[in-house]
């Protein structure tokens, strides 16, 4: 990747001479190779540097002893053949006027974010760490249910680009949102979020992608107070492996087939070699049924070798979501389900029941496979409970006969 940055890098083999040679010289229209940050300090913000860095430097290198102050928002769309080098910290001043005023808005889920990061050939890495400062606004969220708190990076029409080796601690909202990204790539990524009062670090989603095609995420652990990786609307092609996801709400497809009008995709998803402790659910898929909802598909969904450790609900499908028993049998989903493999799952559930497959009626459910369970609640029987579909695979046997609603 580097290598890559380099060779495609706007510099010329005679401007990056011209540079090497007078390095301290601004030479014109010419991109420098390199450039380090220090903190500017005495309460200064540093983000006005760093724009400016990412604009005029290919590499941009923020030294491990340097935590620069972010108190405004950062705009980087439309970069291309960028390798930020973060060995040091970037914290995100928790000025909670300002980002409420002054965060970049998305319509979907009414989000806000500090940073929304574009272009093509983008590169982040260095071991060091991007610091949410999330204290202070899950203990004022906690007194004001209406604030919105910024995700902390926001990739934003993105392609080709890598995020490795960091770590990402206290995100006020969601951590990470792959938004209208392409063929991204996040490996070694170390997420923590973790409350010091009584609030909790609500929504600190992992990973949300949307509108996003070709997306891996790997080699990761994960901390958190709400999902996991959720994969939202319009997600194909992609690829979860080797997550130690502890506290979270699990690994979620959905929700899917809300809105009225519109139609959701997601297609293509593995999530395999999962680690799942103490949180809400393992792997999920939920999808809306109901008057006036919207429509969709979700197909050729892998769950494979999740081991997981009290897990309240380890193996879902709610394809009601949100809708009451008797709103499900008059309106059944539109959001068809095909495809989806839930294989050798293992461990432990907090509860008696160890798998829910609830398909709307109307047959919405197909080819839904189930194998090598072995799955065990704290005490008595385990509880495999089905409805509306008829399930495949070495662990159907398990479920019986699924209910008709
Ligand atoms: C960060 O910058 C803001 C705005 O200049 C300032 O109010 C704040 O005190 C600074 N924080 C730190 C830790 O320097
Ligand atoms: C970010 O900056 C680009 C380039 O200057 C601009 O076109 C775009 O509108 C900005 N985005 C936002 C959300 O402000
Ligand atoms: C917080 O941001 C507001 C709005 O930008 C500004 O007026 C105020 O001075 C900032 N507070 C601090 C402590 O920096
Ligand atoms: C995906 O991105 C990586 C990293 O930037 C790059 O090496 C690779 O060539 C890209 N793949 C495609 C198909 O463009
Ligand atoms: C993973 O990232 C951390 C920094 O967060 C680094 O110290 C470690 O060497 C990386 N591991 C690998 C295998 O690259
Ligand atoms: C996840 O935890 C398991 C079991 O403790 C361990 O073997 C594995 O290396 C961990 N994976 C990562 C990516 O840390
Ligand atoms: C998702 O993709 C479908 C099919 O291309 C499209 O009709 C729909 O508008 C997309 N939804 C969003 C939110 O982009
Ligand atoms: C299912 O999705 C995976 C990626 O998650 C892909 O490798 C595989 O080819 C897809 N299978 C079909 C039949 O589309
Ligand atoms: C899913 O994967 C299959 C097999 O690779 C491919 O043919 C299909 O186009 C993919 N679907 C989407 C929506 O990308
Ligand atoms: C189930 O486990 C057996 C024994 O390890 C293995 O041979 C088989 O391929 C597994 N089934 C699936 C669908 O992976």
């Amino acid at each position: 990747m580097h290598s890559t940055i380099l060779t495609a890098s706007l510099l010329t083999l005679s401007s990056l001479h011209a540079v090497l040679a007078t390095p301290s010289r601004t030479v014109q229209n010419v991109e420098r190779a390199s450039c380090t940050l220090a903190a500017l300090g005495s309460g200064k913000d540093d983000s006005p540097q760093l724009l400016t860095a990412m604009q005029s430097c290919s590499t941009v290198v923020i030294p491990a002893s340097t935590t620069l102050n972010i108190s405004t928002r950062l705009n980087m769309t439309g970069l291309s053949n960028k390798h930020l080098n973060l060995q040091g910290t970037m914290r995100f001043n928790p000025n909670i006027t300002y980002w409420t005023a002054n965060a970049f808005p998305f319509a979907f889920q009414t989000s806000i974010t500090f940073w929304i990061l574009g272009g093509t050939n983008l590169l982040v890495d260095g071991g060091g760490t991007l610091d949410g400062a999330g204290q202070a606004w899950w203990d004022a969220f906690a007194s004001n249910s209406g604030l919105l708190r910024p995700i902390t990076m926001t990739l934003f029409q993105a392609t080709n680009v890598v995020v490795q080796n960091i770590k990402m601690i206290n995100s006020p909202m969601w951590f990470n949102f792959v938004n209208e990204g392409k063929n991204v790539t996040f490996s070694n990524v170390s997420l923590n979020a973790k409350s010091t009062s009584s609030h909790g670090a609500a929504n600190t989603d992992g990973w949300d992608t949307y509108r996003s095609d070709n997306v891996v995420i790997k080699d990761s652990v994960i901390n958190n107070g709400d999902d996991c990786v959720s994969f939202k609307v319009n997600s194909t092609n992609i690829i979860v492996s080797n997550l130690n996801c502890t506290g979270s709400h699990g690994i979620s497809v959905g929700s899917l087939g809300q809105f009225a009008g519109m139609f959701d995709i997601v297609e293509n998803v593995t999530a395999t070699n999962i680690h799942m402790s103490n949180a809400q659910n393992g792997a999920r898929i939920k999808a809306w049924a109901g008057s006036g909802v919207g429509s969709g598909i979700v197909k050729n969904i892998t769950f494979a070798n999740f081991v997981e450790s009290k897990v309240d609900n380890p193996v879902v499908i709610d394809q009601c979501y949100m809708t009451s028993a008797s709103a499900c049998a008059q309106f059944p989903s539109n959001t068809f389900i095909q495809d989806v493999f839930f294989t050798t799952i293992s461990g432990t559930s907090s509860g008696s029941t160890v798998a829910s497959l609830a398909c709307s009626p109307g047959a919405r459910c197909s080819d839904i496979n189930v194998n090598n369970f072995s799955l065990s609640p704290p005490s008595g029987t385990a509880k495999y409970t089905c409805q509306n579909v008829k399930l495949a695979g070495n662990a159907a046997s398990l479920f019986g006969t699924c209910a008709t609603t």
